[in-house]
């Protein structure tokens, strides 16, 4: 079939203002929110409003042997959504109703194109909560969070994306329909399917409908903000919390490259100077949320926190955190080229990492900002440069190569929450092993025998 009877083809299943096309559209698809990587012009974007549309999109690329690439907003971290030559992309934004938030059985039914912070607000209107909070949460989509099984800064005590999965419609590569999971809480019939496609990136079928539980809305939050002279101390005063019990609901690390970005962008008056602050927040019944403030704050300073600052009230604290989740926005001001990365420790190697990212960025003359989920161990190491430079872009590649083996050899992983995509893919072996790469193989040519999903991403190519 020639590329214009596919683009019939395809606008007789949406409509022909759902099939795009242009040059500049062709050219913006082949990225995604990730630095330094490219895919390909796809063939057309088509945008379908239903799973039957889905479902024929899919079998349609099925029967022709064609690539189908899912695709929400675009803010993928791993290249994951970046169009492959010639492929059709999916994309998912015009299936955005919240169909149903059931108070009763406390869940909620979305589209794949539903906005990750808009569920939250609706959720929110009945005193409920959403906690998976991705730093681009106000543009990411519930369907690239689950495809991606996205965490975000509360995921320290609430979790993340998978955490709250209960059910999915998807379309699988021949365009059959599958629903799994339920509004039960317990439920064990069977394997736990909608838990293999939550992570699967688009390489095992096209998610068009998610059921997610909710909780109750915590009534009180406190927000404070620790500054320490070394970022070791920072990371030691994270692994004390938890060991005297205290889980906050977020716990955020900023180096001071980070804070002094940060602040330029916000405005927020942070201490400058600082070698590193932690954002710690803690939410629950007023009273217990008082009472760990006070414990928060007396544990920082016993850690050696130079000052701990504590916001006057709730909208204070959402101000702090609203910039620490533009972080990556604002360090992409900095330089012509922002390599943001998402290597994780076990929480207790958090102080070593810290300070090994530091040497290592020294050891290689580069120019490092550190940030990231410290109650998770899960950092974002950002490396500020320019992709022109040749030898800086070979320094930044092995500076990195050295950070994530170095987060192996700790027991962490390369990736904590932005996927393998292209970004990680060469590094899957090392993390899985033959066994886990032999069925991860074995998973995907089951379920997309021909290789029409999403190729090259997660695993190396191999079409039939
Ligand atoms: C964040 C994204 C980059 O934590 O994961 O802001
Ligand atoms: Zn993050």
């Amino acid at each position: 079939m020639n590329p214009k009877e596919i683009l019939s083809h395809l606008q007789g299943i949406v409509g022909p203002a759902y099939v795009l096309n242009s040059p500049e559209d062709l050219a913006t698809y082949a990225y995604d929110g990730t630095a330094g990587i490219s895919g390909a012009a796809p063939l057309a974007i088509v945008q379908p409003a239903s799973t039957e549309e889905v479902a024929a999109i899919v079998r349609f690329a099925y029967e022709n042997s064609l690539v189908v690439v899912a695709r929400g907003s675009g803010t993928g971290l791993s290249g994951g959504s970046t169009a492959i030559e010639d492929c059709i992309i999916l994309q998912t934004n015009r299936m955005n109703q919240i169909l149903e938030i059931d108070a009763v059985n406390l869940t909620a039914l979305v589209e794949p194109g539903v906005i990750t912070a808009d569920l939250d607000m609706e959720a929110a209107k009945q005193k409920l909560f959403y906690p998976p909070d991705p730093g681009s949460m106000k543009i990411s989509t519930m369907g690239g969070n689950v495809a991606e099984n996205s965490g975000g800064l509360r995921c320290f005590k609430y979790g993340v994306t998978e955490d709250y999965l209960m059910g999915l419609e998807v379309v699988l590569h021949d365009g059959r329909v599958l629903w799994t999971g339920g509004k039960t809480k317990k439920d064990v019939a069977g394997y736990n399917l909608k838990k293999l496609f939550a992570s699967s990136e688009g390489t095992l079928g096209i998610i068009t409908k998610i059921l997610v539980r909710l909780i109750p809305r915590p009534p009180a939050i406190s927000t404070l903000v620790a500054y320490f002279d070394d970022v070791a101390k920072a990371g030691e005063c994270v692994t004390a919390m938890v060991a005297e019990g205290i889980i906050p609901c977020t716990v955020e690390f900023l180096d001071n490259v980070v804070i002094r970005t940060v602040d330029e962008y916000a405005n927020l008056g942070l201490d400058l100077d600082a070698a590193a602050l932690l954002l710690v927040q803690t939410d629950g019944h007023p009273a217990v949320v008082e009472e760990e403030a006070v414990q928060i704050e007396e544990i920082c300073k016993r850690l050696g926190a130079r000052e701990v600052k504590r916001a006057k009230d709730a909208a204070e604290g959402e101000q702090l955190a609203t910039a620490r989740r533009a972080a990556f926005a604002s360090l992409a001001r900095v330089s012509p080229t922002t390599v943001l990365e998402d290597a994780s420790v076990p929480r207790s190697e958090l102080a070593t990492m810290l300070l090994f990212i530091q040497e290592v960025a020294q050891r290689y003359d580069l120019r490092i900002g550190t940030f990231g989920h410290a109650g998770d161990g899960n950092l974002h190491p950002t490396v500020l440069i320019d992709e022109r430079n040749e030898d800086e872009m070979h320094r930044m590649h092995k500076a990195f190569e050295e950070i994530f083996s170095k987060a192996i050899e700790l027991g962490g992983t390369v990736t904590g929450e932005h996927g393998v995509g292209y970004a990680k893919r060469d590094y899957l072996p090392q993390m899985l092993g033959e066994t886990g790469m032999d069925l991860t193989r074995k998973i995907k040519s089951t379920l997309d025998p021909g290789g029409n999903l999403n190729p090259g991403k997660l695993l190396e190519l191999e079409r039939t």
